[in-house]
């Protein structure tokens, strides 16, 4: 046999001998990662256990026969650090019972549509801390409002009450559209309508009110203060100022409030909903104020 054939004979014998322990090497890998999957795994779960924040939240569903009557489940979800009570309820929906319902929309306490009643208090979900807030967190539908399904409240009536008093600049006294002119108001009257035009119609200080809850024909804070945007704009004249006082003068009107501030304190645009009411409330009396 030539040295040469030796050599590469020597080689092949060489590979063949390798293949095994390659593979060993490659098993012996394989056998890491799932260790270590395992334990990431393990240390996720044992975190969730810590983490888990458990939350309670309201269901009904007229339309299924098993669930017609009302209950409370519960979730766990883990927490994370800025988590809102909104994370939470999405969260649930997602991993657990994908038939929870609930509005929301922006995420930021601009649309209004997640006022839940969160530890007996009506907040926004989305703006509402899951870290502040004592366990078990109890998420509950807006009070004195129907529910449709779970955390979901009829609005209708909220809305009727809104349009009332007929939201919606009514001036005549507008420019001509060619002349392109912008309607101007003072600073000072910007100034004091300012909060007033925050409202985002969540019905948060409505769902509050006592005396709604037992005149279902009282405008409601919400409607007063919308109104009370209106009737204090300088670029309305002062006959519309008199119509609108004229609707909010009548006997479910401004008259009905009782002072109880419960509105203005839960109200997550800071409005102050009573100051406004009062206001009107003296508006009103200097409308009918008569001199002989
Ligand atoms: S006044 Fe405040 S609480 Fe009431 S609907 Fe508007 S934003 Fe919501
Ligand atoms: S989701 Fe829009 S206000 Fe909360």
């Amino acid at each position: 046999m030539s040295t040469q054939k030796a050599k590469v004979e020597t080689e092949e014998q060489a590979e063949t001998e390798e293949k095994p322990s390659a593979e060993r090497r490659l098993e012996k890998k394989r056998a890491k990662a799932k260790e270590r999957a395992e334990k990431v795994k393990a240390d996720e779960k044992a975190d969730f256990e810590e983490n888990a924040v458990q939350i309670k939240v309201f269901r009904y569903d007229p339309e299924v026969a098993a669930k017609q009557e009302p209950r409370f489940d519960d979730f766990h979800v883990p927490y994370e650090k800025g988590m809102t009570v909104l994370d939470a309820v999405i969260y649930a929906r997602d991993h657990y019972d994908s038939s929870l319902t609930f509005r929301h929309s922006c995420r930021q306490a601009v649309c209004g549509s997640d006022a839940f009643f969160i530890n007996g208090r009506q907040q926004l979900a989305c703006k509402t801390q899951l870290g502040d807030l004592e366990e078990p967190v109890r998420i509950e539908p807006l009070p004195h409002q129907d529910v449709v399904k779970d955390l979901v409240v009829d609005m209708d009536h909220f809305y009727d009450q809104m349009h009332a008093v007929e939201p919606y600049f009514q001036s005549e006294d507008t420019p001509d559209s060619s002349e392109l002119e912008e309607q101007r108001q003072t600073r000072e009257n910007r100034e004091k309508i300012k909060m007033s035009s925050r409202c985002i119609w969540c019905a948060a200080c409505m769902s509050s009110c006592n005396i709604a809850a037992g005149d279902n024909d009282y405008l409601g804070p919400a409607a007063i203060n919308k109104a009370y945007k209106f009737a204090m704009d300088d670029r309305e004249e002062e006959e519309l100022k008199q119509h609108r006082l004229n609707i909010l003068e009548q006997e479910h009107g401004v008259w009905r409030c009782q002072t109880q501030f419960s509105c203005t304190e839960v109200c997550p645009k800071d409005i102050p909903l009573t100051e406004h009411i009062q206001e009107l409330k003296r508006e009103a009396v200097k409308n009918n104020l008569k001199f002989w």
